[in-house]
C-alpha cells in the first residue's frame, strides 16, 4: 500500500488524483492540504487523519510521513513540500512546476542528497520521462514539448487587446485551474515547462524545442542521434500522467480509453508565434541566463496573472509586467533557500511596481 499526501487536494489535479487513489486498492491518501477551501468532507469520507487548510506544509508532511508526496499546489507556495520530499528521498509526484522552475538547482541538490524518485505529473514531462527512460544521455538529440496554443492560437496582438478573463479561461483541450489556464493562453506555461524540462532531464535549452500541436494528442517527442523519434500519444486527460506517477513503475488501469487511430486522427504541428506570445521567449532567456532569473520569471508571472484574474491588468499587460520585472531583477544565483525566497520577493516587488505603471 502506498500512502500518498495529496497537496492541493481541492484543485483540478488534486481532485483527479483522489479519483485515481479511490479506484486503486493499492493506493491510500494519508494527508490532504488546501489553501483556503475546507477539506472536512474530503477527509471524513476517506477517514483521513491529516488534513490541513493553509499553514505549514512541512509540518503536515512531518506528521503524516507519506510514501509519496503528490505536489499539486499552485505556485511558489508548493516549494517547501517539493524540497521536503526531495531531501528525504520520499517519492515526489510533481505537478507544481513552479517550485522546480524557481528552485531548480536547490531542488536537484536536494534530490541528490535524498536519492528518491522525482516523477513528473505534467503531461509533457511524464511523456518525456517515458520516452527517455533508460536511454543514455549522449544518444538524445533533442526533445520536443507540444503546446495546444491555448484559446488565442492564430490571433494577432491587436486581437488580444481586449480579451477578457472568461475568454482566457476557455481552454480548448484541457480543464485546469485558473492560473495554469491563463498561463496556457499566454504561452507562459510552455515557458515554465521548458525550464522544468531543463532541470528534470538535464538537457541544455538548445536541445528543447516547443511546437504547437492544437489537439494535444502528442504530449512530447524525444529525438535520438540515430534519426529515430519516439512520441507519447494519448487523449488529453491528466488522469493518465497522475496515475503513471502514483503507480510507477506499474501501469495501472485508468478510466481513459486508448486512442482510436482509425477514427480520423490527424496530427498537426506548427511553430509557436513568439511575437504575439512573448512570454515563451522571455522564459527561454530567463532559463538560459540561469541563477535566479527563472525564479524571477515565475514570481513576476504569478503577480501578473493574479492581477489579470482580478481584472487589474489587461491580457497583453501580463508579458509587459514580466518583461519589466525581469529586466530589473538581480538574477544572481541563490546559494540557499533564504536567498531564493529573497529573490522571489524582490521579483514580486518589481512586478508590483511594473503593475503600477500598466494597470487599467
Ligand atoms: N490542472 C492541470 O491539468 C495541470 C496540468 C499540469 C500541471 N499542473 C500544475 O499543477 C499545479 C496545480 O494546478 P491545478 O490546475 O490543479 O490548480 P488549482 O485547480 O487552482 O488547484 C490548486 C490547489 O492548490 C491549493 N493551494 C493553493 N495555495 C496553497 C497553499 N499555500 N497551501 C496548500 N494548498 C494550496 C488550492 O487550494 P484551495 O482550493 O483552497 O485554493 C488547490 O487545492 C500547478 O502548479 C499547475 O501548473 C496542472
Amino acid at each position: 500500500m502506498k500512502r500518498i499526501a495529496v497537496l492541493g487536494a481541492t484543485g483540478s489535479i488534486g481532485s483527479q488524483a483522489l479519483e485515481i487513489i479511490d479506484a486503486n486498492p493499492e493506493l491510500d491518501a494519508c494527508a490532504l492540504a488546501s489553501g483556503s477551501n475546507e477539506l472536512d468532507r474530503l477527509a471524513s469520507e476517506r477517514g483521513i487523519e491529516h488534513a490541513q487548510v493553509g499553514g505549514d506544509l512541512v509540518a503536515l508532511l512531518d506528521r503524516a510521513e507519506p510514501d509519496v508526496v503528490l505536489n499539486a499546489v499552485v505556485g511558489f507556495a508548493g516549494l517547501p513540500a517539493t524540497l521536503w520530499a526531495l531531501e528525504r528521498g520520499v517519492t515526489l509526484a510533481l505537478a507544481n512546476k513552479e517550485s522546480l522552475v524557481a528552485a531548480g538547482e536547490l531542488a536537484l541538490t536536494a534530490r541528490e542528497r535524498g536519492g528518491g524518485l522525482l516523477l513528473p505529473v505534467d503531461s509533457e514531462h511524464s511523456a518525456l520521462f517515458q520516452c527517455l527512460e533508460a536511454r543514455a544521455p549522449e544518444t538524445v538529440h533533442s526533445v520536443v514539448l507540444t503546446a495546444s496554443g491555448g484559446p488565442f492560437r492564430g490571433r494577432t496582438r491587436e486581437r488580444l487587446a481586449d480579451v477578457t478573463r472568461a475568454d482566457a479561461l476557455a481552454h480548448p483541450t484541457w480543464r485546469m485551474g485558473p492560473k495554469i489556464t491563463v498561463d496556457s493562453a499566454t504561452l507562459a506555461n510552455k515557458g515554465l515547462e521548458l525550464i522544468e524540462a531543463h532541470f528534470l532531464f538535464g538537457l541544455p535549452y538548445e536541445q528543447i524545442e516547443v511546437v504547437v500541436h492544437p489537439t494535444s494528442v502528442v504530449h512530447a517527442i524525444a529525438r535520438f542521434r540515430d534519426g529515430a523519434a519516439l512520441a507519447h500519444l494519448g487523449h488529453p486527460d491528466m488522469r493518465v500522467p497522475i496515475s503513471f506517477a502514483l503507480t510507477y513503475p506499474e501501469r495501472a488501469l485508468t478510466p481513459v480509453e486508448p486512442l482510436d487511430f482509425a477514427d480520423g486522427l490527424t496530427l498537426e504541428f506548427e511553430p509557436p508565434d513568439l511575437e504575439t506570445f512573448p512570454l515563451l521567449g522571455l522564459a527561454r532567456r530567463a532559463g538560459e541566463s540561469g541563477g535566479t532569473h527563472p525564479c524571477a520569471f515565475n514570481a513576476a508571472n504569478e503577480v501578473a496573472v493574479a492581477a489579470f484574474l482580478a481584472g487589474r491588468l489587461p491580457f497583453l499587460g501580463i508579458a509587459g509586467v514580466v518583461e519589466e520585472a525581469l529586466a530589473a531583477a538581480g538574477g544572481a544565483a541563490a546559494p540557499d533557500l533564504d536567498a531564493l525566497i529573497e529573490a522571489d520577493a524582490e521579483a514580486r516587488l518589481l512586478a508590483e511596481r511594473a503593475l503600477g505603471t500598466l494597470v487599467t
